[in-house]
């Protein structure tokens, strides 16, 4: 599963970025919003930091403003992949937006039927949002599973990318049930590699090293 950090944060995906595993980015306007500084120069450096798709959304809520900002977000940078909201003139967008050969992500994805259709529209990523699901008792990972059960059947260029994870384990189901991208704060990314077993083993392997290491000195001396 490929690994996204969903965050417009610059510091964050640099800090991420160095380990080498992590594979693109997805922001939205909120995470911009609560970013100091030109939106359009904050993806570009992104785009600039981590090689790999890097999600801009469309704020126009019209078929004809979303292919026009789309177009414009494409042209700021090759790793550009155009956001667009799972609506309908969000729908005529993706079209013409993937007609032209540009990537969409279509976002905001909350039923099986949405993502078929996003599909079909050309969108190169559908983003079914889990952990807004689980907010309102709904089974959001369910939603993700339905998805993918869907696309094996048929041959769409459109991978499946799990948004909204709140959590280690919502990526972990998302792996296991083959999810082509999950996309996470760097919070839940952060939590992926830690456990505390790891840091008690690793402290009890080096101490007893260093206590052979003693033992050793205290012999040949
Ligand atoms: O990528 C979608 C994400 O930004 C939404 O996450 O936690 O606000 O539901 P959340």
């Amino acid at each position: 599963m490929k690994i996204f950090l969903d965050t417009a944060n610059l510091k964050e995906i640099r800090e991420a970025a160095v380990l080498g595993v992590v594979d693109g980015i997805t922001t939205n306007p909120s995470l911009l919003a609560r970013e100091s500084g030109d939106p359009e120069q904050i993806l570009v450096e992104i785009c600039k930091t981590v090689d790999g798709p890097i999600s801009g959304e469309v704020v126009a809520t019209d078929a004809e403003g979303m292919v026009q900002e789309g177009r414009h977000l494409a042209s700021l940078h090759k790793n550009i992949v155009v956001k667009v909201p799972c609506i309908t003139e969000g729908l005529k967008a993706t079209k013409v937006l993937a007609g032209e050969g540009k990537r969409v992500n279509m976002t905001l994805i909350f039923s099986p039927s949405q993502a078929l259709l996003a599909a079909k529209a050309g969108a190169r990523y559908v983003s079914p949002f889990v952990g807004r699901l689980d907010d309102i008792s709904t089974e959001g990972m369910a939603l993700v599973a339905d998805i993918i059960e869907i696309f094996d059947h048929y041959d769409f260029d459109c991978e499946v990318l799990a948004a909204s994870l709140r959590g280690p384990m919502h990526v972990v189901e998302a792996a296991k049930m083959g999810a082509d991208v999950g996309t996470m704060p760097a919070s839940v990314f952060a939590s992926l590699l830690k456990h505390p077993l790891t840091d008690s083993g690793l402290k009890r392997f080096l101490d007893d090293w260093e206590k052979a290491k003693a033992l050793l000195a205290a012999k040949v001396g």
